[in-house]
């Protein structure tokens, strides 16, 4: 990024959770701090348990910090706003409304009108190609498809910053790859900051600018590696030199973090 001056689109200035247990007190996050850029695609990964979601939901605003802030666009994060859309894992569907009105949902919350709603919502329903299931109800369709529809939705509001969550941990390996693409294009597109988390080392490395490797509980930021990889990417940048070390590197590293959550 040579030259080109890059705008710190969130902050994480030393994120610390701790929840109460039956156990007692634990430590789930322990001081994070990060940077993310704008127009920046970061993957988080690490081991089961260390935080990835609690991190997530704090940006989110679902969630707040025991101590620390998260800042967007330079304002305190301080609950859920429309510039920053999330994608869980579970499609979160609204099972009553069809693939279009659960699209247009977001818009009506933001005070755009029933025409406009329903234009923008048909631009990203066409964006994740289901606009022929457009009056379809979720029930009707596959997990991947469901999954397509989540992500439509989370566009459609235009948030400047994505948050998502293992959004393709349930899709088998096939529908998987095939949304790692289509998210890949609409990225190198539309360019919004993402932050991207999955257990899967080659979904981190291949839609990434930027690989944050979590520890072991208490969460930190153990490392921090860039692929420096140029766009466009598709599944043959898998058999690139550079591809490999960086997956060989990563792996390694969540590898050790694994054996800790064994202990
Ligand atoms: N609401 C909660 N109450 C108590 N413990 C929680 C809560 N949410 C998460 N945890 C614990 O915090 C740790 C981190 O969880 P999580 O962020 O979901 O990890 P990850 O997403 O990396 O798998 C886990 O030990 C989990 O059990
Ligand atoms: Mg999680």
């Amino acid at each position: 990024m040579a030259g080109k001056e890059r705008n710190v689109k969130v902050k994480i200035d030393n994120v610390v959770k701790k929840f109460n247990t039956r156990k007692g007190e634990m430590t789930a996050l322990n001081g994070v701090d990060l940077d993310i850029l704008e127009n920046e695609f970061v993957s988080v990964v690490g081991p089961s348990g260390c935080g990835k979601s609690t991190l997530l939901n704090i940006i989110a605003g679902l969630s707040e910090a025991t101590s620390g802030k998260v800042y967007c666009d330079g304002h305190e994060v301080k609950g859920t706003g429309t510039e920053r859309g999330v994608v869980f894992q579970q499609y979160a569907l609204f099972p009553w409304l069809t693939v279009k009105k659960n699209v247009e949902f977001g818009l009506g919350i933001k005070g755009i009108n029933k025409e406009e709603a329903s234009e923008i919502a048909m631009k990203y329903i066409r964006m994740v190609d289901l606009e022929d299931f457009a009056n379809h109800y979720p029930k009707e369709l596959s997990g991947g498809m469901k999954q397509r529809v989540a992500i439509a939705r989370a566009y459609a509001v235009n948030p400047s910053v994505l948050l998502m969550d293992e959004p393709f941990g349930a899709l088998d390996a096939q529908t998987r790859t095939q949304l790692q693409e289509e998210l890949l294009h609409t990225w190198e597109k539309e360019k919004k900051t993402c932050f991207f988390i999955t257990h899967d080392v080659d979904e981190a490395i291949i839609l990434a600018q930027r690989v944050v490797i979590m520890s072991a509980r208490p969460g930190r930021i153990k490392e921090i590696v860039d692929v420096d990889i140029p766009y466009p990417r598709n599944q043959e940048t898998k058999l690139t030199q550079e591809y490999i070390e960086i997956k060989n590197h990563i792996w390694k590293q969540v590898y050790q973090e694994y054996l800790e959550v064994r202990k």
